[in-house]
């Protein structure tokens, strides 16, 4: 499973990127705001940095003006993934962009017949929000294992990136039903390596090791 980082924050996407945990990027704008930087400014230091897909999201909500934004967002570097709404215009952007050979992301993706149009759309990436329909009640994970059927059903190339993880758990289940990629915020994926016994067998072992009065170095 791919790992893609949910922020703007070029300092953080660099820490991980240098421990080899970022397999791409996601931006949005509200991620856009939190960082404080010009749009272009960031999605370009950001490909400086990663290699992988970085998606970059357009801001108009007409097909035309959709797809000029998304042509300019594409040109900042050839790793990003124009970032479209799951509407009927964002479909004709995401058709649009595909064909010229742009990857697309769709997003805001709350349901597996908007999956299922999102990839006949031609979308690289669907982008299910898991965290938000389980705020309202619903089963963020049952529709990631939806998708995965329907993808699998009839060979769709869409890769479903699980969105909105706000979760350790969030990340197994995800990795359980074969999610392709997870993108989270950088205290998701750095809270994955902590386990409350790692911590009591480590708390143990250094005292154990100060009364051997050895070193190593
Ligand atoms: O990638 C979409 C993600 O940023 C949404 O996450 O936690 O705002 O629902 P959240």
């Amino acid at each position: 499973m791919k790992f893609f980082v949910d922020t703007a924050d070029v300092e953080a996407i660099a820490e991980l990127n240098d421990l080899g945990m970022v397999d791409g990027v996601t931006t949005n704008p509200s991620l856009i705001l939190k960082s404080g930087r010009n749009i272009l400014e960031v999605t370009r230091e950001i490909c400086s940095i990663v290699s992988g897909p970085v998606s970059a999201e357009v801001v108009a909500l007409k097909a035309d003006e959709m797809i000029a934004e998304g042509r300019k967002l594409a040109a900042i570097a050839p790793n990003i993934a124009v970032k479209v709404p799951l509407t009927w215009d964002g479909l004709k952007t995401c058709k649009t962009l595909s064909s010229e050979g742009f990857m697309v992301n769709v997003t805001l993706c709350f349901s597996a017949n908007q999956a299922l149009i999102a990839a006949k759309a031609g979308a690289t990436f669907i982008s299910p929000f898991v965290g938000r329909l389980d705020d309202i009640n619903l089963d963020g994970m049952e529709l990631i294992a939806d998708i995965r059927t329907i993808y699998d059903n009839y060979d769709f190339s869409t890769q479903i990136l699980a969105a909105s993880i706000r979760s350790a758990n969030h990340v197994t289940e995800c990795a359980r039903i074969g999610a392709d990629v997870i993108t989270a915020p950088p205290a998701v994926i750095k809270g994955l390596a902590g386990h409350v016994l790692t911590d009591k067998g480590l708390d143990q072992f250094m005292k154990d090791w100060a009364k051997t009065g050895q070193k190593i170095l």
